[in-house]
């Protein structure tokens, strides 16, 4: 394969630019073409793509966001998109096709694979959601950004003798409050996939209180059936003391990736385009137990997510 083309999908995650970066610059050392779309399957249908130099990826590997701007589109989600996206693939010469970003984004890359087009997904979201992969690119480094906020409400949660609900991102998936939860010493963590009783995390934070703890600290992952402002209001009216809601909302989702994002960014984008040298197949690529992995691309969205229930129950013992 001579000629490609990388995109981002969906929601940009830290380290989506070095994903790019490794993309670009691992094509042009094999002597292959390389094309940016802009905006993900929205530029692809609009014809935003232009030629990829080595220059015009320097300087933003430790930059967040996306150089290649990101969209979700709905447009691209009909079978007349499909198709028109096809089209433009064609009309641009453009052979193999690197995805980068999460379940939506490697879904439609598996629409346009299913009609011949090798399409190579970089696994790449802070939700850390993809099950083939032990992590997303943008996960290490949105968890950092949580515990650092974590530290920063404890200090003042401490000093007011406040209960702090913080409101985090996920989507359906825990993994960031679990690993944020975990990492930051929250008192309680409450994702999706476990059904929590409210009375119950009511009644922890009131115990607590009776052995003389000053403050707690709760995350609770967008996706849990009860309301944060529901939850802080309960816990206020049995304890007495006040509880305040926290929202950082996108701010989870910028930032300068850490090392560990940007190591398995390079490492996974540069398999990509490797496999796509190679002609192979469509493929997801990630890491389990530490080693790069490619996966058949619909096995690979097939397999269904595991959420670590020792990690958790581990964050209620220690809390
Ligand atoms: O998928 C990443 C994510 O940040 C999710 O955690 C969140 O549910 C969603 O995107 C928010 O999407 P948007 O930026 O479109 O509001």
């Amino acid at each position: 394969m001579k000629r490609i083309g990388v995109l981002c999908s969906g929601g940009d995650a830290p380290g989506m630019n070095a994903a790019i970066r490794a993309a670009v610059r691992q094509a042009l050392s094999l002597d292959m073409e390389v094309f940016g779309i802009v905006q993900g399957y929205e530029g692809l249908l609009d014809g935003e793509i232009k030629s990829m130099q080595w220059r015009d990826v320097g300087d933003i590997l430790q930059r967040g966001g996306t150089i290649l701007r990101t969209a979700r589109s709905a447009r691209f989600r009909t079978e007349e998109g499909m198709q028109h996206g096809l089209k433009m693939l064609e009309t641009f010469g453009i052979e193999g096709l690197v995805v980068i970003g999460g379940d939506g984004s490697l879904h439609g890359g598996l629409e346009l694979s299913k009609m011949g087009v090798p399409v190579m997904g970089v696994p790449g979201t802070i939700d850390n959601d993809l099950a083939y992969t032990d992590f997303t690119i943008g996960f290490d480094t949105a968890v950092n950004t949580i515990l650092s906020l974590i530290c920063n409400i404890r200090d003042t949660s401490s000093a007011h003798d406040r209960t702090t609900v913080m409101e985090i991102m996920g989507r359906r998936c825990g993994d960031l409050a679990l690993y944020a939860g975990l990492a930051g010493g929250a008192d309680s963590v409450l994702v999706p996939e476990v059904k929590t009783d409210i009375n119950e995390v009511v009644r922890k934070v009131l115990e607590g209180q009776q052995t003389g703890k000053l403050h707690s600290i709760i995350l609770r992952a967008e996706g849990v059936e009860f309301s944060s402002d529901e939850l802080a209001g309960r816990i206020q009216d049995v304890t007495g003391r006040d509880a305040r809601v926290v929202v950082p909302g996108h701010i989870q989702r910028g930032g300068t990736p850490t090392a560990n994002d940007r190591i398995l960014a390079s490492l996974t984008a540069s398999k990509a385009v490797k496999l796509l040298y190679d002609d192979e197949p469509s493929k997801a690529i990630g890491t389990v137990r530490g080693e790069i992995i490619a996966m058949d691309l619909e096995e690979a969205l097939n397999v269904e997510k595991t959420f670590d229930m020792d990690m958790y129950n581990l964050v209620n013992t220690l809390s």
